[in-house]
């Protein structure tokens, strides 16, 4: 029998990355307040989302999640939030626009706060400082003050969670993503650009084809498909306190729903079968993924799944890959077989930004565009060999001309790092680069289909 689930159940179980919080009671007077406010997200958006992902599962959409490593704290602003949506619309038409298909577009957006580390301290200069796990925890800044992790965090999380959301409901329902302002989607920087000349030409001709429809008789002032989008919310549910803080029981279905968020997944540091965090998101009846790195093996995948979807419900998972680009095809392909041949419907997405992560010369953390690129068409080659289908990319980028990432049509290089290198985690697309990546992710599914 199916051992019993509560909110609470995860607290029995050993729970990795969760920050060593100085004062119980201040953090436990954090949680009391947050779980009185009312929820972020509604379990009705949760389960459309599922429909949705259910049919990328079955071949007949793609998943576009994209957004920050880490949102911050002091980076707010509505400019940063609708420039981040832009790109991820821009892409989202290059996508759908190619591959003919829907595409689900799913933010790491208004939650994506915490961050697991690979070592819990950090050596700088003379200093051991714990290390920097996110604004919902503690501040970046080198000193001891700035690292102590301070539950209000969890408060100041949820109120910048809730402002993001509401504008992001705000622009995707209120015009801003009407198709027919695909124009005015163009950044300053990316229309003097080659991909940006690529992206004009392709707006032209989603507006013939509107001008065509309108010509035809179609009445496309009163489709609301052409004037609003879904963009989802989705976070690494990590501190798995403010999780629970989050999580409500539906009141027309019964079912708990983790209200933080659409979506939520689990890192590729956390995801221990007999750990808390899949201990509490088996439970959630919210969309879920995974993050499946190099290590993971069929049998574990496997057992994953039966973890996190026994009910094999189409939507309901998605598996993150996350493998590096010189292993991609070798690494994948058996995970591949095995989730087919076990019948589970699971979106199988690439993460091609954390198996690629280098040094620069500088002492700068930073990805190389191609290796993004290189490890895209290794997935999206295992996918061709199984016979499965190469679901949607997982992507850490913002719409701002940052110098983070490595080469790009603008040949971004070390030295050009040091100009406006802004992340507070790990380094992301520009906007730039975040289309040219769109444009080559299409045209290798497309080739790959007419292979
Ligand atoms: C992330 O998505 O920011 C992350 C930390 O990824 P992973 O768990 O795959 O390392
Ligand atoms: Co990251």
């Amino acid at each position: 029998m199916a051992r019993t689930w509560s909110p609470d159940s995860w607290h029995t179980f050993p729970a990795e990355q969760q920050p060593a919080w100085p004062d119980d009671a201040a953090l436990l007077d954090a949680l009391k307040q947050v779980s009185a406010y009312p929820p972020l997200v509604f379990a009705g958006e949760a389960r459309n989302l599922q429909v949705a992902l259910g049919h990328v599962a079955a071949g007949n959409a793609f998943l576009l999640q994209a957004g920050d490593c880490a949102e911050s704290f002091d980076e707010f602003s509505a400019v940063n939030i609708r420039e981040k949506l832009r790109v991820i619309l821009q892409m989202a038409v290059v996508l759908t626009y190619s591959l003919g298909v829907p595409v689900v577009k799913v933010g790491r957006m208004a939650g994506q706060f915490a961050k697991p580390r690979s070592q819990p301290f950090e050596k700088v200069g003379d200093l051991m400082l714990p290390s920097f796990r996110g604004h919902i925890v503690n501040n970046e800044a080198a000193n001891e003050e700035a690292r102590r992790p301070n539950p209000e965090r969890l408060v100041q999380a949820y109120h910048q969670s809730a402002s993001t959301l509401n504008l992001l409901r705000a622009f995707t329902k209120g015009g801003f993503a009407d198709l027919n302002r695909v124009h005015a989607w163009t950044q300053e920087f990316v229309g003097s650009s080659l991909e940006g000349q690529r992206y004009e030409d392709l707006a032209n001709e989603i507006e013939r084809a509107l001008n065509f429809m309108r010509a035809c008789g179609v009445d496309t002032e009163h489709n609301s498909n052409l004037h609003e989008v879904d963009v989802f919310t989705s976070h690494e549910a990590l501190i798995l306190g403010y999780e629970e803080a989050l999580t409500r029981q539906d009141s027309l279905t019964g079912d708990w729903y983790d209200c933080s968020a659409h979506m939520l997944w689990i890192g590729e540091r956390t995801r221990q079968l007999d750990g808390a965090h899949i201990e509490f998101l088996r439970g959630v009846h919210n969309p879920i993924g995974c993050k499946v790195g190099p290590t993971a093996t069929p049998e574990f995948v496997i057992e994953l799944c039966q973890a996190l979807n026994p009910a094999r419900i189409p939507g309901r998972l998605t598996l993150i890959a996350r493998m590096g680009a010189n292993d991609v095809e070798d690494k994948l392909r058996p995970l591949l077989r095995a989730v087919r041949d076990a019948g589970h419907p699971v979106v199988w997405a690439c993460d091609p930004m954390h198996g690629n992560t280098i040094t620069s010369t500088g002492g700068r953390k930073t990805r190389r565009f191609e290796d993004i690129v290189t490890e895209i068409a290794g997935f999206v080659r295992a996918h061709r060999a199984e016979g499965t289908w190469p679901g949607g990319i997982h992507i850490e980028l913002t719409g701002d001309a940052v110098t983070e990432c490595l080469g790009g049509t603008d040949a971004l290089s070390e030295t050009d790092l040091d100009d406006r290198y802004q992340t507070v985690c790990d380094p992301r697309l520009n906007g730039r680069q975040s289309l040219d990546l769109a444009f080559r992710v299409a045209e290798l599914i497309r080739s790959n289909l007419n292979a």
